[in-house]
């Protein structure tokens, strides 16, 4: 593996497999709302939010002229709210859902003629059949749907496709819910270990860490 490009990279996930892979030697593109907050670890940064297809488009574009074939792709953006269904407000799903699913489709979508012809996928998804409770219903259906969309396309492209699915890990996520974030929460870099180990070793499929 030698050149990657990340979708959703400034957050704790996305900054500790930036690292992880730029310390393995690849070249990393990483594309985020937060460009600025991404310079520190790799000199290719796209500006773009992930949830606009315009956006996905353009750095797409700007992706193919840094770095020749890209072999992996990874989509490490996600969201999370704590709402019941009575309270939830259609702009809130539909936020929950553009960040956890309609921008995998999208950057996956825009960065497939980019890769190179054994490039791997790996998507972050979630144990959703856990998560199916009180006042979080967007992003457990959203999750589920992550992992039928990366099954499908895995199908569709025949390209080797991860869906990785954390138990807790310590980032800012925990700070967008109102629980307490478990003590044996995972850090972020020890996850961006494990993620290079099973890429290095084939692994496709679900990912449960
Ligand atoms: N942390 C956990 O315990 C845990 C457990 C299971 C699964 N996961 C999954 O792991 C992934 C990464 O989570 P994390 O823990 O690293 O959370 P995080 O620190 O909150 O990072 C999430 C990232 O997603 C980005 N993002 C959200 N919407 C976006 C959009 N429309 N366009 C561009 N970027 C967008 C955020 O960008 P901004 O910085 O610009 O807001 C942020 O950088 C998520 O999919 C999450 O569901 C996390």
């Amino acid at each position: 593996m030698k050149n990657a490009i990340l979708w959703g990279a400034a957050g704790g996930i996305g900054k500790a497999l930036t690292q992880k892979l730029v310390d393995e030697g690849l070249a990393v593109v990483a594309v985020s709302r937060r460009p600025s907050e991404m310079k520190a670890l790799t000199p290719h940064v796209i500006a773009a939010d992930v949830t606009q297809p315009s956006q996905v488009a353009a750095a797409a574009r700007m992706a193919g002229e840094m770095l020749p074939a890209f072999d992996l792709f990874l989509y490490t953006a996600g969201d999370i709210a704590s709402l019941k269904v009575a309270e939830m407000t259609p702009a809130d799903w539909n936020r929950l859902l553009a960040a956890n699913l309609t921008g995998a489709f999208l950057t996956a979508q825009a960065s497939l003629p980019l890769l190179a012809p054994d490039a791997r996928l790996v998507f972050l998804g979630a144990v959703h059949e856990r998560l199916r409770l009180p006042g979080l219903s967007a992003y457990a259906a959203a999750k589920a749907g992550l992992e039928a969309f990366a099954e499908a396309l895995r199908k569709e492209t025949r390209r080797p496709a991860l869906v990785v699915r954390p138990g807790a890990v310590d980032t800012p996520f925990w700070h967008k819910v109102p629980f307490s974030m478990p003590k044996n929460a995972l850090a972020p870099q020890a996850l961006a270990e494990t993620i290079f180990s099973a890429l290095t070793e084939g692994k496709t499929g679900l990912l449960d860490l």
